[in-house]
């Protein structure tokens, strides 16, 4: 697993030498300080439903594949990526697809894949940091918003792009500078967001068929496409070297299980994140229970049970899953309930923080902050 011992050789190390450089083999990544902490900030009017210029309000119509509202949630993240983040790469993945309900008709599923690597990494180089999140929604019933289901989830990646892009860019910009060419798996991690279409089914009943229209067809486009000779991975699944995924979340009081033991590190390395903020009192939520409530679960306590969802068709490729989604899932699931004016911002709000903190801590953006002086 990468963050077991991340040899680190960047800015600040560089200067305190020979003795700093012989604990730098051993450390794991830092935690990010407290101070970081505090400067996780967000401007609520993003988040605002009603604000058609932040980013979750353009979310909150129906978008379902093969109709207008599809192509206008595209438009929006691609309006953003654009003009917020003009040089991050934008891909499109697409397919289309025959459903239960839909006839012959052959209904189009677009994924959007956003990526941000260092810039000396050559194709198949990077390793990818995965968030992802489905933007489509519901065929039935009509007028359905979905805004757990998951505006607010895409919404939460798109603040994270744009927050974390300024310390990468730093990041990249002295370790360039130290002539640090990469070639370490720490030294070339790269962040993704795939903004992915077709998760939910069309007809009544979820089938293996009849839903993950989008995931399917990407993790099997990814499957077969091979990166050039001698790349450090073969293909675009192996690159990924941890799949987040962000589901249902957004109503009060979630609770999210730890549901995989191989990725259970990650687990708790998000909770710690979430504690952590809790006691800072950086959250707005003042639950008695943590949002991530099982970091203290124990091997014996893992079982084969897991929720279906976007993760499946990479999961089923080997790659390695964080699943963020409640159990139960919250009241308002795959009802006309679940739209805007039943979020619960400050839990939207939190999310945001804890999901960018975690973010930012995975890619060791302690390195880029001066140490204190010693005496
Ligand atoms: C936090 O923000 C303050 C004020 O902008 C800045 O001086 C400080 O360096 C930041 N600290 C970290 C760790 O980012
Ligand atoms: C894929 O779909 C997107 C969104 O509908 C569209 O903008 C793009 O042109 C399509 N790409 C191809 C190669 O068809
Ligand atoms: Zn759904």
């Amino acid at each position: 697993m990468m963050q077991q011992s991340r040899p680190s050789s960047r800015g600040h190390l560089l200067s305190l030498l020979a003795l700093q450089l012989l604990f730098a083999l051993t450390i794991a990544y830092q935690t990010l300080s407290d101070d970081f902490l505090r400067n996780l900030t967000l401007a609520e009017s993003d988040f605002d439903i009603h604000n058609q210029e932040g980013l979750l309000a353009p979310i909150l119509i129906p978008r379902v594949p093969g109709t207008p509202g599809q192509a206008k949630t595209q438009q929006h993240f691609v309006n953003f990526f654009r003009k917020e983040l003009p040089d991050w790469t934008l891909l499109w993945q697409n397919s289309t697809g025959t459903t239960p309900v839909t006839g012959s008709r052959q209904i189009p599923f677009s994924n959007l894949i956003v990526r941000k690597e260092p810039p000396w990494t050559k194709p198949g180089q990077a390793n990818y940091l995965t968030l992802v999140a489905h933007y489509d929604s519901k065929f039935k019933p009509d007028n359905f918003i979905g805004a757990i289901d998951s505006a607010v989830p895409c919404a939460i990646l798109m603040h994270i792009a744009r927050f974390v892009d300024k310390y990468m860019k730093q990041m990249h910009e002295e370790m360039v500078a130290l002539g640090e060419l990469g070639g370490t798996v720490p030294m070339d991690m790269g962040l993704q967001i795939l903004l992915l279409d077709g998760e939910e089914a069309f007809g009544s009943s979820w089938t293996s068929t009849d839903s993950l229209y989008g995931s399917r067809a990407l993790a099997e486009e990814w499957e077969h496409t091979m990166n050039p000779a001698l790349s450090s991975y073969r293909d675009p699944l192996s690159q990924i070297s941890l799949f987040v995924l962000l589901d249902l979340l957004g109503s009060a009081n979630p609770r999210i299980p730890s549901y995989f033991l191989p990725t259970h590190w990650a687990y708790k390395n998000m909770a710690s994140v979430e504690d952590r903020m809790r006691k800072l009192d950086l959250l707005e939520t003042k639950t008695k229970r943590p949002f991530l409530y099982e970091a203290g679960k124990v091997p014996d306590q893992f079982n084969p049970s897991f929720v279906g969802d976007d993760h499946e068709p990479f999961m089923k490729r080997g790659v390695p899953i964080l699943h963020l989604i409640p159990s139960s899932f919250p009241d308002v699931w795959h009802t006309l309930q679940d739209d805007g004016e039943h979020l619960d911002m400050p839990t939207v709000r939190d999310w945001c923080k804890i999901v960018t903190a975690f973010t930012l801590e995975w890619l060791d953006m302690m390195e880029i902050v001066p140490e204190p002086e010693q005496s």
